[in-house]
């Protein structure tokens, strides 16, 4: 490791018992202060580690006052000389442990003042003051080792990248609206008054570009922008491996992300990932899971009884099925050990997610019990259960709802169960999601791309495409699902810009609005587009799962709270009446108290 001759010999992790003897010169921040009668100790610490540091008061009388003098976290430079530490005071816990720096000298070059907290990683620090303070945050080890992982797991990402010839491309920040589905994040023009920049969504339609313009393999560690309803895997600004690849098809897009991932579980975990990933069409993934993106680790499943729910003379399952609905189950294989407070709360959850309820029994030794055994007594009953495959000490549940609503409810029952039964996994289990629909009914009826408006249809439902239908149009688009996140997304693209524009109409967008926002992309169509196809990691995901994070707040340096604000910099922020000027821009609301008042 080099280090600048001028300031320092060592960093506060660099010595050893080989060491002894050398006198040296650190620097880093002032960690712990203990007296021991005549002896002051004070660990420094850099980014490296920490080193003791001793002074003895007979000998080195002026080191031993600027010892003293020292407050938590001033910045010093210390010289001295190394020596082993006495048998028995060794920490073998330490890369540093063995030996400490007798002290000659201490010079201050930068005083700390009273904390807002300490800097110690045993310390719970509400996250709002670790958000304001984040360089303070940042010198505690959660954070340093995040970032330290982050930054060695990108660059396994461009080593993988760079040896499958993919090149590194920057793309605009200052753009125009990019379809991704969220609100964009306005820049005013102050060169063309009342017009507007957006901050890119993600980079997809330069990517698509990147590809006309011939670069054949396109990647870059992109920073997206959505303003949306924040949930704990989303922030405002956040960070994509972006990567897009020209004469592809899924096959070698799933092979070049498999890669990657391996490169990076090796740089990060030093093991090696098995691939290829499982794969799940997306209508096995709903039958099998209610989600599209399933958490394997939990091994239940879910069972249609639509064919058998009808004979039970249940009235909730009869409405359901008469309006063409849902009614499923779950067993939960040595779920009769829950207590009925257990099973009341997964019930409950059920219910809050808006189904209606989640009827259950029990499958004892003398037969079913519970609130949904009543049904059960009959021939019909006994067909139900062996639809199911129960045995006894089974736990079953069953959903009957609309099919939305009975998706969200069964996702919840599965995963409440799994979790109460202790059943979900050790293991991470990675998952291609595959053949999604191209659309998604909106509440109103109207349909949305499901993925993006490029995604590109599987060939064989383009007849029901053109027949003017949009239920059960299989798309191109893949997502890669950890453990129960969505990881990434992507597609086989349009390259052909008449079918784009029949995509444009089919979800409604007319023909002189489409020309309006993608003129740019439907030009280039015209001069030769090659098929393509891509993909997109969210890396902030990505790295809160990898390295045990419990939010992905804790692998960015600086993110934002769930109200999309940062408490370091208190932005966003009113701003000058001027600057509003010069853009051209008239301010309605006064100030934020004004909008809460
Ligand atoms: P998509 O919108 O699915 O696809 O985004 C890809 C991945 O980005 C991550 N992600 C987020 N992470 C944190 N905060 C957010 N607000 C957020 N939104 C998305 C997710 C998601 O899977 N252009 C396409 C990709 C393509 O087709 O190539 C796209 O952006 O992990």
């Amino acid at each position: 490791m080099i280090r600048s001759a001028a300031w320092r010999s060592h960093s506060c992790g660099d010595l050893r018992a080989e060491n002894v003897g050398q006198e040296v010169t650190l620097c880093g921040w002032v960690d712990n202060r203990r007296n021991h009668g005549a002896v002051h100790f004070v660990d420094v610490r850099d980014r490296y580690g920490i080193t003791q540091l001793v002074v003895d008061d007979e000998a080195a009388t002026s080191a031993a006052e600027q010892m003293s003098g020292l407050h938590q976290e001033d910045v010093v430079q210390v010289k001295g000389t190394v020596r082993m530490r006495i048998e028995g005071q060794r920490n073998a816990d330490r890369i540093t442990g063995d030996i400490e720096v007798v002290v000659d000298s201490v010079k201050v070059l930068s005083a700390s003042a009273t904390l807002p907290f300490e800097i110690a990683d045993h310390i719970d620090v509400p996250e709002d003051t670790r958000l304001k303070y984040r360089y303070l945050d940042m010198r505690r080890s959660p954070l340093q080792r995040a970032l330290q992982l982050r930054s060695k797991a990108n660059n396994a990402i461009r080593n993988s990248l760079c040896d499958q010839e993919f090149i590194e491309v920057e793309t605009p920040m200052l753009t125009k609206s990019t379809p991704e589905g969220a609100r964009d994040y306005l820049v005013p023009s102050r060169m063309r008054p009342g017009c507007w920049f957006a901050l890119p969504q993600s980079p997809q339609i330069f990517k698509q570009l990147c590809m006309v313009g011939g670069l054949d393999r396109y990647f870059q560690i992109a920073r997206c922008m959505r303003d949306e309803d924040l949930r704990a895997d989303r922030q405002p600004e956040f960070t994509q491996l972006d990567l897009e690849m020209s004469f592809v098809d899924e096959e070698d897009v799933y092979a070049a992300v498999e890669a990657l991932m391996q490169n990076v579980y090796q740089a990060v975990h030093d093991v090696e990932l098995a691939i290829p990933f499982e794969r799940l069409p997306y209508n096995d993934a709903i039958a099998l899971y209610a989600s599209d993106k399933p958490d394997l680790r939990n091994p239940l499943t879910i069972v249609d009884v639509v064919d058998v729910a009808g004979d039970l003379d249940f009235v909730v399952f009869n409405n359901v099925l008469e309006s063409n609905g849902w009614v499923r189950a779950i067993r939960v294989p040595g779920g009769a050990s829950l207590s009925r407070k257990q099973i009341d709360n997964v019930e409950r959850l059920a219910k809050e997610s808006g189904a209606g309820g989640a009827a259950w029994c029990k499958i004892g030794a003398e037969g079913p019990t519970g609130p949904l055994s009543r049904f059960l007594k009959s021939d019909a009953g006994q067909a139900f259960l062996n639809r199911i495959e129960a045995v006894e000490g089974d736990l079953i549940f069953t959903i009957a709802d609309t099919p939305r609503r009975a998706q969200v409810a069964l996702d919840v029952v599965r995963r409440e169960s799994a979790s109460a039964m202790n059943m979900v996994g050790e293991d991470d289990r990675i998952v291609w999601i595959t053949e999604f629909p191209l659309f998604e009914q909106n509440d109103d009826g109207s349909f949305h791309p499901a993925h993006h408006p490029f995604t590109c249809p599987v060939a064989e439902d383009l007849p029901l495409l053109r027949n003017g239908q949009k239920e059960g149009i299989r798309s191109r688009a893949y997502d890669l699902v950890l453990n129960g996140v969505e990881l990434g997304s992507g597609s086989i693209r349009i390259h052909d810009k008449d079918l784009q524009n029949e995509i444009f109409d089919a979800i409604g967008i007319p023909p002189e609005v489409a020309q309006e926002r993608f003129e740019f992309l439907l030009r280039a169509f015209n001069y030769g587009a090659p098929p393509h196809a891509g993909f997109a990691i969210g890396l902030d995901r990505l790295y809160s799962i990898m390295f045990d994070a419990e939010s992905i707040r804790d692998v960015i340096a600086f993110p934002k709270t769930a109200t999309s604000a940062c408490p370091l910099t208190a932005a966003p922020s009113v701003v000058d009446i001027q600057q509003l000027d010069e853009l051209g821009i008239k301010q309605v609301i006064e100030t934020e108290q004004e909008v809460k008042s």
